[in-house]
Formats: structure tokens, C-alpha cells, sequence
């Protein structure tokens, strides 16, 4: 798939279209009836349903967590034993269970203050939903993006114990197949999921690594 295939089909969140698909999408009326904060939660309710990440005790960093649909669903699930800590670079409103921190996950200091709140704790752990504000520049989009998923398997290759594993959404298209070489060096096994609650005209997946080497 070519780049300029990735990004063509966002519309803006104040298009008529968005906005008439937005208020009619089951999963947002159902994220507003179970007082989630984005529908986004559905898809990792689904992933977890399937392959059981997240447990009571699970300790778990949630990188590009705003507004908080996956912290809510994170901390629900690791109970008091387990630790949810979040990062995004917009603010977060609280959440029980969770340490927040707000700040540019691409800059060393901002990275350094997260290592700091895990305190040397190795996580079983790391999901990551960040997705760069997007330019309408598909090629540049797609670049951003990739940036952003690097630094995220950084931080899973630094921070998971052995045995952990990282689920991370990733765009089709351009640095793919690189990226998912890069994840079967440090996972015995990948795998891809496309939850219900994914639009299936968005070339969005999540890449699923599980026991890290
Ligand atoms: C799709 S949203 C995440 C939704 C979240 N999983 C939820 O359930 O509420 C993507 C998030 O990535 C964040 N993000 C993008 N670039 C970032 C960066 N450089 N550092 C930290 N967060 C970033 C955005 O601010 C946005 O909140």
C-alpha cells in the first residue's frame, strides 16, 4: 500500500460527515452510556477479551493516553495491586490509579520524568495509542507516526521484563514491514488486530507482541 493511501480518508472533526458519523457510531453512544471518555476504550476491551494483557497486578505503561479511554480501562482491570502509569502531551483529567504525566514523549526530559514515576519498576506491560496531530501531508503523516511507534519500542525493549508484551497502533503503508521485522527481533511471537471498534476505512492496526525475548 502506498502512503498517500493512509491518511486520504480522515475527515476533519468539524465536517458535517464527521460529526453526523460521530454522534451516530454505536460505540460512542455506548462509551458515553459506560462513562468512558472515547470509544477508543472498545478496542482494548476487545484485545483484552481475546489475549488477557491486562490483569489484576498488572504493572502497565499507557503512552498517548488522552483523553483516557484506556487508562479507565487499564486501571479497572489491574486493580489496587497493579499500577497504571500514563503520558500525553495534552492533559489528562484524572484518573483513580493512574500517574499522569503531560509531556512531548519525543523529548529526553520528558522521557526522563516518566522514567522517574516508574522508579525502576520493569513493566508486563506497554500499550501505546499515540498518533501525531495530523498535517494532511500523508507522506510526512506517515514519517511522524513511525517516529513516535520507534520511541515507543524503545522504551518497551527498556522498560517490559522478560516474558512482557507491547500493543501498539500502527498506519499500514510505508515503514510497515520494517517496523514489524523490528518488533519480531524483540517479541517471540507478533501478531495483528484489527478490533470491531476499528473504522474499517482507517488504516489503522494494532501490532500485538507478546514475550519479550
Ligand atoms: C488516539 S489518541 C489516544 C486515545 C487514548 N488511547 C484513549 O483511549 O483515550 C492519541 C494520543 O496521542 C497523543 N500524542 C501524540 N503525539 C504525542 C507525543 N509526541 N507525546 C505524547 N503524546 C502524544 C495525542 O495527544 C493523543 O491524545
Amino acid at each position: 500500500m502506498k502512503a498517500h493511501t493512509v491518511f486520504m480518508v480522515q475527515r476533519s472533526k468539524s465536517s458535517p460527515a464527521w460529526m453526523h458519523e460521530h454522534v451516530n457510531d454505536p460505540y460512542v453512544q455506548r462509551a458515553q452510556k459506560d462513562g468512558y471518555r472515547a470509544r477508543a476504550a472498545y478496542k482494548l476491551l476487545e484485545i483484552n477479551e481475546k489475549d488477557k494483557l491486562i490483569k489484576s497486578g498488572t504493572l502497565l505503561a499507557d503512552l498517548g493516553s488522552a483523553p483516557g479511554s484506556w487508562s479507565q480501562v487499564a486501571a479497572k482491570l489491574v486493580g489496587p495491586s497493579g499500577q497504571v502509569f500514563a503520558l500525553d502531551i495534552l492533559p489528562m483529567e484524572r484518573i483513580d490509579g493512574v500517574d499522569f504525566i503531560q509531556g512531548d514523549f519525543r523529548e529526553d526530559e520528558v522521557l526522563r520524568q516518566f522514567e522517574n514515576l516508574l522508579g525502576n519498576r520493569p513493566l508486563d506491560l506497554v500499550i501505546c495509542d499515540m498518533a501525531p496531530n495530523m498535517s494532511g501531508n500523508a507522506v510526512t503523516d506517515q514519517a511522524r507516526s513511525y517516529y513516535l511507534c520507534e520511541l515507543a519500542l524503545d522504551f518497551a525493549r527498556n522498560h517490559l521484563k522478560p516474558g512482557g508484551s507491547f500493543l501498539i497502533k500502527v498506519f499500514q503503508g510505508a515503514g510497515y514491514q520494517e517496523y514489524l521485522a523490528e518488533m519480531r527481533s524483540l517479541f517471540q511471537t507478533v501478531q495483528t488486530r484489527k478490533p470491531d471498534a476499528s473504522r474499517n476505512r482507517s488504516s489503522e492496526i494494532y501490532l500485538l507482541g507478546k514475550n519479550k525475548r
